[in-house]
């Protein structure tokens, strides 16, 4: 042994370090994380086995065909990337796009915003139009920037989860194939919670993440691409530049030959299996149909309360409530006492929308009733004690 002095950072100030993990217990309806369904919690909690043990195969072959059946695909490369969703957003660009080609973003938020600042890294000629913070596109206006750009890839969130917008897609695929275009989806906030139809509405790429609508911890984001996106990357000249997000890569792994590229990360597939066979048990438009119920619930006890929502009821978010902060409320004074007293997260405005609005989610195993009327009752009984004079 070297009589090498060990640095240590345990002084008597942090000997706290030595005592068990320990998380408080919270209710987490803000912007996400969701909370993970207890099922989804054991299946987390199981003894890892080997990424290429065939138990695990078998385990990965049933998480794909899960998924296929959540995102409404039949799509052969349906997988969950490892990493949260900005990892699954970042291949979409990064195998998607090469040097100068050009990209049309349709921003209407922080995570369209996102989209931009990841394409111009990966060096695309990024085309954005632009809405206000609560507002959506309608299906002209793509139209006619779809058809003046001549983008090779048309992107756009769905679910906008910093302004609570659900961005209607209808007719949009049709137009990017008439256009020679791909159809890319940010499906962040809105798979396995919102009617989503991956095949039907002719989307050619999406992406979303493993904590809200599939009740799992962060940590996998859900992807799919079809027959086109496949076409268009064989078709590259350049290599992908990002090593760990190449698709082509990572098909090695999940297409059929199960070759290592990087050890999967097992137990957030567990997890991920469990969150999707749960999907499956209640039924795609039964879930669908929940979180409509409790977010109307959820609108009308704000109302009723004398709370104003910020978007107009045609673009609402089920899975996002975005609710005015009343003038006269501290608006973090009641965030924090929810949290500290009641164990509740409800989430701040982000970007331009801090400290304007909160941000309420009902996501997943979290879109619930009893979650509904808890948090109205909250609101009806604390908020005023938050009146600054
Ligand atoms: C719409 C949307 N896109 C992308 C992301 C990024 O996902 P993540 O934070 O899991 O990396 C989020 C995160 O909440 C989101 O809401």
């Amino acid at each position: 042994m070297t009589e090498a002095k060990l640095i240590s950072s345990l002084n008597e100030e942090n000997l706290s370090l030595l005592s068990k993990t320990y998380v408080p217990s919270r209710l987490l309806l803000g912007p996400g994380p969701s909370n993970a369904h207890p099922e989804v919690l054991k299946a987390l909690s199981l003894n890892p086995i080997g990424h290429l043990d065939e138990a695990y195969i078998s385990l990965m072959s049933d998480v794909q065909k899960l998924l296929r059946y959540t995102w409404q695909c039949s799509n052969r490369m349906t997988l969950p990337m490892s990493g949260t969703g900005s990892a699954a957003m970042e291949a979409s660009i990064a195998n998607f796009i090469e040097k100068g080609e050009r990209i049309l973003i349709a921003k209407k938020g922080y995570f369209g915003n996102r989209l931009v600042d990841m394409s111009s890294r990966y060096k695309a000629q990024v085309s954005v139009i632009e809405k206000s913070w609560g507002q959506a596109f309608s299906f002209e206006e793509i139209k006619y920037e779809i058809e003046t750009k001549k983008p090779s890839i048309f992107a756009i969130v769905h679910a906008e989860t910093s302004t609570g917008v659900l961005q209607p897609l209808d007719g949009i695929g049709e137009i990017c194939r008439k256009n020679n275009c791909l159809f890319l989806v940010d499906a962040v906030t809105s798979l396995g919670a919102l009617e989503l139809l991956i095949d039907e509405w002719k989307i050619d790429i999406a992406y979303s993440c493993s904590q809200k609508g599939l009740s799992c911890p962060p940590g996998l984001s859900p992807f799919t691409m079809n027959k086109r996106a496949e076409e268009k990357l064989v078709s590259r000249k350049t290599k992908v530049p990002n090593w760990y997000l190449d698709l082509s890569l990572l098909n090695q792994y999940w297409g059929s030959d199960r070759v290592y590229h990087h050890t999967a990360p097992v137990n957030m597939n567990f997890a991920m299996r469990e969150g999707l066979r749960l999907i499956a048990n209640e039924g795609l438009e039964n879930i669908w149909n929940r979180h409509i119920t409790n977010a109307n619930k959820l609108w009308d006890g704000l109302e009723n309360l004398g709370m104003e929502l910020h978007v107009s009821k045609d673009f609402r978010l089920p899975t996002l409530t975005t609710v005015k902060i009343p003038p006269a409320i501290d608006g973090d004074a009641f965030r924090n006492h929810l949290l500290r007293k009641y164990g509740i997260e409800i989430g701040n405005g982000l970007g331009e929308l801090s400290g304007k609005v909160w941000r309420i989610g009902l996501m997943g195993f979290n879109s619930s009733e009893d979650n509904v009327n808890r948090l109205l009752n909250l609101f009806d009984t604390e908020l005023g004690k938050f009146t600054v004079f």
